[in-house]
């Protein structure tokens, strides 16, 4: 049986890969370059419906994923975790339904919104930034998705380290974080894991190092690269430009506190 759109449902209204928009399914016209539709055509429609606007042209209707809302409809506040490496993240960290899972910087809330979807509403995410600004944009981002899982804290790591609880797992991208690593002994447990997302080799020597003299064992680095293909008919093949590098992904595993006899 073919999903249908109600009133007051969010839309994705594509008309190609660049010119889209999210929009709510009431009885409104939608104007754009390429004409007006009626949204209230959509009510009762299928997903994936096509709308023909006043110049003739098509916009495709389809219920927004979360990648669409992160791209489309949040404020930017700093450079976003990219799909590849979000993807990854979830499957390193092992996020699951119920988890708690903490998060330094929250940023513009990208990997805050996709790890706060994954861990479902028995799951709470916890989540810092320094900016309050940052903080801002990501309650505003986090709130169109209606995800109310998430607490929100205005704090300097480095200074003043996480709030106090017990995380199944860590995840940072933060500009120097191998400054915290000896705040994150507090609040993950023997056996838990920390992802860290860091762009330059700089940042992932110093990072390995910190990591190392607080007894994370099983540390590994790894660095996805996405190459899109062209889809022209009669001209398959990769695309010519792609982006090189996003950053590379560090895990490891947190031993619990050194034994003095320990090397
Ligand atoms: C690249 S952004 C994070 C982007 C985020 N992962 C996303 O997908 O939207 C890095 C964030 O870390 C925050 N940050 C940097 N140093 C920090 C610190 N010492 N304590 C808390 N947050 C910090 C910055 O304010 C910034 O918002």
């Amino acid at each position: 049986m073919a999903s249908l759109f109600s009133e007051g449902d969010p839309v994705l209204l594509v008309y190609n890969k660049r010119h889209r928009w999210i929009k709510t399914v009431i009885d409104d016209l939608f104007h754009c370059n390429y004409g007006s539709v009626n949204l209230g055509e959509l009510i009762d429609a299928p997903y994936g419906t096509s709308l023909e606007s006043s110049k003739g042209k098509f916009l495709h209707a389809f219920p927004p994923t979360i990648i669409d809302w992160i791209n489309v409809a949040f404020k930017h506040q700093s450079q976003i975790i990219y799909e590849k490496d979000a993807g990854m993240i979830l499957m390193m960290l092992d996020v699951k339904p119920g988890d708690t899972i903490y998060e330094t910087g929250t940023g513009s809330g990208s990997l805050t919104s996709i790890l706060a979807r994954s861990v479902g509403p028995t799951g709470k995410i916890i989540t810092h930034d320094n900016r309050e600004q940052a903080i801002e944009a990501a309650k505003y981002n986090l709130s169109l998705l209606s995800l109310d899982n998430v607490e929100f804290n205005h704090r300097d790591i480095v200074e003043d380290g996480f709030v106090e609880g017990n995380a199944d797992a860590l995840v940072l991208d933060m500009g120097d974080p191998w400054r915290v690593i000896d705040h994150a002994t507090k609040i993950l447990s023997p056996g838990r894991k920390i992802v860290v997302f860091l762009p330059t080799f700089d940042q992932l020597g110093k990072t390995k190092d910190q990591l190392e003299i607080w007894n994370f064992k099983d540390i590994k680095a790894i660095e996805l690269l996405e190459r899109e293909i062209q889809m022209k008919k009669g001209a398959i093949r990769p695309s010519t430009r792609m982006i090189g590098h996003t950053g590379f992904l560090l895990s490891a595993i947190y031993m619990g506190p050194k034994l003095s006899l320990e090397t």
